[in-house]
């Protein structure tokens, strides 16, 4: 940054300073320029030799010289010895000088002096020509008097740039010294960081992204930690179960219908085993987004109607009464069997957690823009402290009471990440011993040629 503005001002100064010294010294040549002029006008009024001697007397006064010659080149008069370096000047080819003067010399830096030359008439002939000189000395130390105010300006410029610089590159790294930190701190797996957001700007977003990353990082470590444990203890029970049993199976004074039993029991917990693995897998599959959605725009009541006849015998077995409730001309854009996969889930849910002789009902209602699906069952219902939680992984409301239904806890937390996925939200409603309601809602999509066929 300060090379940058160092670079800028350097540039804009030099411009600026040619371009005051440049107008200085037209100044100097025009004002030599008109004073020749006027000289003129009072040889034209009256050319004799008092007019001459006054000019050269009024010349000897001020820090300007004239000479006067004659169309030939001869010297009628000059208000200073002439020297070397004026002689250089009127020794120069004089063709067409125009009445208003010509200034024939404006190097200041090379030469002694400046010059211009004006040509006056007598009776419309002319009569000679009145240079008028000026010592470039003069004008040097003019500009260097110049340069000083410049360079003084310059320094004082360079000083409070450096400030500002100073300052503002202190308010502007302080930030991201700190944020650098704080990913530093994310890289090497300490997630417990903190990071201010001090303004509103560009950085303070950040700031404030840093600071989510990092919440998000830390959770999802807990959750880790967490799943990690159910896990294990999920993976301990049936194997212990497998064990003890194996254990008194080996046993040699045991008949065979009783060994047979425990063979049964390892049988069933392997069984169990497996199935929670397979589960386990697919959630690992879903994490990685590895498995796809193939959406189609699927009429919803005989959808719903083949899967109503899928569970019937499940919920008629158990004495549930199953209804299905839906208009027709209803159509969602869905992946059709992980949609399925979810009914099935939900389900499944109201018939483990339904008493006999009560009503699950499958209900899918319009309203506008959306269409909401609904399992709604009276049966033992979740406690409203474990509501929050029930879509949490390996969350069983009633550990006992789930492992009696063989649940893993599994089931909900898949459903809504195949809503999601979908582009679905899934909420649920429930009061205990009253039953519970699963709502699902999705944006409504719907077919035209159908409704108006
Ligand atoms: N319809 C329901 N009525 C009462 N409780 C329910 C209902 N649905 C879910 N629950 C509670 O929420 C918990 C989580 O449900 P989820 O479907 O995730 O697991 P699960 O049914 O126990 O096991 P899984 O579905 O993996 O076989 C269940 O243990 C149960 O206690
Ligand atoms: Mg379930």
């Amino acid at each position: 940054m300060f090379v940058c503005i160092f670079l800028i001002e350097t540039v804009s100064m030099i411009y600026l300073h040619n371009k005051v010294v440049h107008s200085r010294i037209n100044q100097e040549l025009e004002s030599l320029k008109s004073r020749g002029n006027s000289h003129r006008d009072v040889l034209e009024i009256s050319y004799d030799n008092s007019t001459l001697h006054h000019i050269g007397l009024m010349e000897s006064h001020t820090d300007t010289d004239v000479v006067i010659t004659n169309t030939k080149g001869d010297i009628l008069l000059s208000s200073e010895k002439v020297n070397s370096g004026m002689k250089k000047i009127l020794k120069k080819d004089l063709t067409q000088v125009p009445r208003k003067g010509l200034i024939i010399q404006s190097s200041w830096k090379e030469e002694r002096y400046i010059a211009t030359v004006t040509p006056f008439n007598s009776d419309k002939v002319n009569e000679g020509y009145v240079y008028m000189f000026k010592n470039t000395g003069d004008v040097e130390d003019l500009i260097s008097q110049l340069n000083k105010h410049f360079l003084f300006a310059t320094l004082l410029l360079l000083f409070f740039m450096l400030i500002t610089i100073y300052f503002l590159s202190k308010a502007l790294t302080r930030p991201l010294i700190t944020m650098k930190e704080a990913t530093t701190k994310l890289s090497k797996g300490n997630f417990s960081v903190s990071v201010p957001v001090r303004s509103k700007d560009e950085l303070g977003e950040l700031a404030q992204s840093i600071q989510s990353l990092a919440n998000e990082l830390n959770y999802l470590k807990k959750e880790r930690n967490e799943f990690l444990a159910s896990i294990s203890h999920e993976l301990r029970t049936p194997l212990t179960y497998i064990k003890g049993y194996a254990d008194i199976a080996r046993r040699k004074d045991l008949d065979i219908p009783e060994r047979t039993q425990y063979l049964e029991i390892i049988h069933e917990e392997s069984k169990r085993l497996n199935s929670l693995l397979d589960e386990l897998f697919n959630i690992a599959r879903m994490d990685v987004n590895t498995f796809t959605i193939s959406k189609e725009t699927v009429p919803l009541s005989s959808f719903l109607q083949s899967v109503y006849e899928k569970v019937l015998p499940a919920f008629t077995n158990k004495n549930i009464q199953l209804n299905l409730e839906c208009k027709d001309n209803l159509f969602m854009d869905i992946d059709p069997s992980r949609f399925e996969q979810v009914l099935l889930n939900l389900l499944d849910n109201a018939l483990k957690y339904s008493n006999e002789y009560t009503v699950t009902t499958i209900k899918a209602t319009e309203s506008i823009g959306s269409i909401s699906i609904s399992i709604i069952d009276q049966g033992v219902g979740i406690p409203r402290a474990d509501i929050p939680h029930v879509f949490d992984r390996l969350y069983r409301v009633e550990k006992s009471r789930a492992r009696a239904t063989g649940g893993f806890g599994l089931g909900l937390s898949i459903v809504k990440q195949l809503v999601e996925v979908q582009g679905g939200t899934i909420s649920v409603k429930s009061s205990i011993e009253q039953g519970t309601c699963f709502t699902i809602i999705f944006k409504e999509k719907k077919n035209e040629d159908s409704s108006s066929s």
